[in-house]
């Protein structure tokens, strides 16, 4: 027997049927609600308003809970790699070996760009922000590949999908390189995804580039950990693209877009710069009471979220890298570490923080591991948009195979100007 809710208003009662997921909140089905009430639901940061309905990832925000297609992020990151993490979000079950290896040739195959996009780097200025660079060049593929735009057909769609995981590492490592001036450097086919990328950044042609293992197991998990996360902005963002038809790569190019806020992915590069700022442990003291500040618009970068009101489970597996890394590159006494871990300290034991249910989120401990890792400030975000490109990828496939999928197109409440008569500008 289906569910139904009641909602009135004025002199009108109208039932709405309410659905059940396999885990998490119900959903009232509002789908009916201004047919039948001529009114809308009023909800501008989609907080209490399910987009859509998935079966990729589920977050358990009181319980600090993240699950990719029922699988815990620990376990995951524990055991597997980015691209078994790809394939699973992708197809929604662990690969086989046989799955897997076909997976990765089929991923490294395409990780080449077409020659011409090193000449399409060449109009950026050097010191253009990378992001800039990744919204422009992903955006662009839809000018180079066009036999696989055609988002009706099935075979095309699974083109598009291989080619931007595989192409986005070279990508970022391009517009890495082209930042510091030195050549690009081509994939090479003998290395794993994440070895790959670590190459095309730092190698030179003049020597021999050996990947150091531990960073790049350190890399690849880190990947795993921002690989999806539902219907955060930038998915959104990607989703709400493509509802209209739009091909996968500028689709892809929108969520880069909207992860570079602050408020978003850019929260790793200005949590790293907020550290710095803080610059040491005596100053923290100051900035915990400008977070507290209801005047000032400072927030503490790294901390909060819309969902988790317990600590990110990606943090605390952010934060255990953070200390392998640095300890496995001999890096004893990083002055930001020293702030970050004594900042979390404060945090957590402060009433305005306990009280808010404020806790570190992926963003917070991401930066140090990765300038740990030779990656300047200005990268961190691109590479959150490396990992995070199959998260929005199967999110796009999963929109387009839902038969009920129809183009998004969300309401207002006016407030604004009533119906008025044009008056000549002579007697304004
Ligand atoms: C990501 O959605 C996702 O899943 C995103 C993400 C993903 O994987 O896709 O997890 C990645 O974006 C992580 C979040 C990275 N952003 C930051 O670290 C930036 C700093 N955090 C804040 O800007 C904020 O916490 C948000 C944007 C993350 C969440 O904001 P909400 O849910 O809109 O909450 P809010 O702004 O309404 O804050 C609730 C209260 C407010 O106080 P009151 O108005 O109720 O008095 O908490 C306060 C805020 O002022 N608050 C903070 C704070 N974050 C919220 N106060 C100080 N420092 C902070 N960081």
């Amino acid at each position: 027997m289906s569910e139904t809710g009641k909602f009135s208003f004025d002199d009108k009662t109208v039932e709405m049927p309410i659905k059940r997921g396999t885990i998490g909140p119900a959903v009232a089905d509002i789908a009916k609600l201004y047919g039948q009430t001529g009114m809308f639901t009023y909800d501008p940061g989609f907080s209490s308003t399910a987009s859509c309905e998935s079966k990729i990832t589920f977050i358990d925000g009181d319980e600090g809970v993240l699950l990719y297609r029922g699988y815990p992020i620990e376990q995951l990151a524990e055991h597997g790699d980015f691209l078994e993490t790809c394939y699973l979000l992708l197809y929604g079950e662990l690969p086989t070996v046989k799955q897997k290896a076909d997976f990765d040739y089929r991923i490294t195959r395409h990780t080449m760009v077409h020659e011409q996009m090193a000449r399409f780097f060449s109009g950026f200025r050097r010191d253009a922000h990378p992001m800039a660079v990744m919204v422009a060049s992903v955006g662009a593929l839809s000018a180079f590949y066009h036999d696989s735009t055609d988002i009706a057909d099935p075979n095309q769609r699974v083109i598009a999908t291989m080619r931007i995981i595989a192409k986005m590492p070279t990508l970022a490592a391009m517009a890495y390189k082209y930042s510091i001036g030195q050549p690009f450097i081509y994939p090479k086919n003998d290395l794993d995804y994440t070895s790959n990328f670590l190459r095309m950044c730092f190698a030179v042609p003049c020597e021999e580039y050996k990947v150091n293992p531990i960073v790049s197991r350190a890399l690849d998990r880190i990947f795993i950990l921002h690989a999806d996360h539902e219907q955060n902005a930038s998915t959104s963002t990607v989703r709400l693209a493509g509802s209209s038809g739009a091909n996968p790569f500028a689709c892809i190019a929108a969520g880069i877009a909207c992860l570079w806020g602050p408020a978003h992915g850019g929260a790793n590069e200005a949590a790293l710069k907020m550290l710095a700022e803080i610059g040491s442990v005596e100053n923290i003291p100051k900035y915990i009471a400008k977070a507290k500040d209801k005047n000032d618009p400072f927030r503490l970068m790294g901390f909060g979220h819309r969902v988790y009101k317990n600590y990110d489970p990606r943090a605390k597996i952010m934060a255990k890298t953070c200390h392998e890394v640095l300890t496995d590159l001999g890096i004893k006494d990083d002055p930001l570490l020293d702030v970050a871990v004594e900042l979390e300290r404060i945090a957590l034991h402060d009433e305005y923080f306990i009280e808010k249910k404020l806790y570190p989120n992926i963003d917070f401990y991401s930066g140090i591991t990765l300038k740990a890792m030779g990656f300047p400030v200005s990268m961190f975000t691109v590479l959150f948009a490396v990992a995070r490109t199959v998260g929005w990828i199967a999110q796009w496939k999963e929109m387009l195979e839902d038969p009920s999928q129809k183009i998004g197109r969300p309401r207002q409440l006016y407030t604004g100007a009533p119906r008025r008569e044009y008056e000549q500008m002579a007697s304004r």
